[in-house]
């Protein structure tokens, strides 16, 4: 292993650390009270713990990797993603199932080398569950290694998908949707995701942010899953986006029922 391998191992081991370290803290602080602010509108919340964790993460990562950047969903300045090393970090995703149901939120953390990806986690906190790797590590849930899509049709699989996209018609997503066995909702894009990487979903549309999609991408790849647009080009990275996370091999099918 040549001296590069040898960080990127060690900057995984340290990632793992990291989001076992944020779960735990979010286990510990559970039922706080609360310090609640609406971002945008009422349904788009951040908690003192959502800053919190991300400051944690932020201190421990720039205090090991100086030179390192943060790319954070609480960032107040971002930086470009495709520069450098850069740690994308959502410190919690699902705010409003954590705010709301205490369950169904996730870590999510991902790691770039000049837009490149080298490794994804998604940790669902409740359940104790870290989806980890992709880049040069093998894709695994836990110490379990995933295995890659199986294929099986269309219709035989569910969409994760939001009330709110369904009722939108350009890109067609209700046709899409009607498609499927069923649509899910679960609340945290990051979780959708790892339902797709895991087979309970065949897919997942949604409308995200880079922290929100990197590591899932990341994740994917090499399992046989693609994160594209609607119209199969792949994310911009720039600001809020609409995107698929769906099997490779489904996806001209899939573009076609999002055109009609
Ligand atoms: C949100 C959740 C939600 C998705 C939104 C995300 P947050 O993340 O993942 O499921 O529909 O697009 O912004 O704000 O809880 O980190
Ligand atoms: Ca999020
Ligand atoms: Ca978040």
């Amino acid at each position: 292993m040549d001296a590069k391998d040898r960080i990127l191992d060690e900057k995984y081991r340290f990632a793992k650390e990291l989001v076992a370290e944020a779960g735990d803290f979010l286990r510990q602080h559970l039922h706080d009270d609360l310090e609640i602010e609406e971002k945008t509108d009422f349904t788009d919340l951040v908690t003192h713990l959502d800053r919190q964790v991300q400051a944690d993460m932020t201190q421990k990562i720039l205090s090991r990797y100086p030179d390192d950047v943060i790319y954070g969903e609480e960032s107040v300045n971002l930086q470009p993603l495709n520069q450098g090393a850069v740690w994308v970090i959502d410190p919690i995703d699902g705010t409003n199932n954590f705010v709301a149901q205490k369950t169904d939120f996730a870590v999510i953390l991902a790691y770039l080398e000049d837009g490149q990806g080298q490794f994804g986690l998604i940790y669902d906190v409740m359940n104790d569950e870290l989806y980890h790797g992709g880049g040069s590590f093998p894709v695994c849930l836990n110490q379990e290694v995933l295995p890659k899509y199986e294929e099986k049709p269309f219709h035989q699989g569910l969409i994760g998908m939001s009330a709110g996209l369904f009722h939108q018609e350009k890109p067609n997503f209700r046709h899409f949707a009607l498609q499927s066995l069923g649509t899910r909702s679960y609340g945290s894009a990051g979780l959708s995701f790892c339902h797709v990487l895991t087979g309970r979903l065949m897919a997942h549309v949604t409308h995200v942010y880079p922290w929100d999609f990197v590591a899932a991408g990341i994740l994917g790849q090499p399992l046989g899953y693609s994160l594209v647009r609607p119209d199969g080009s792949q994310p911009t990275y720039e600001g809020r986006e609409y995107l698929l996370f769906v099997p490779t091999s489904k996806l001209e099918e899939v573009k076609g029922y999002l055109s009609q």
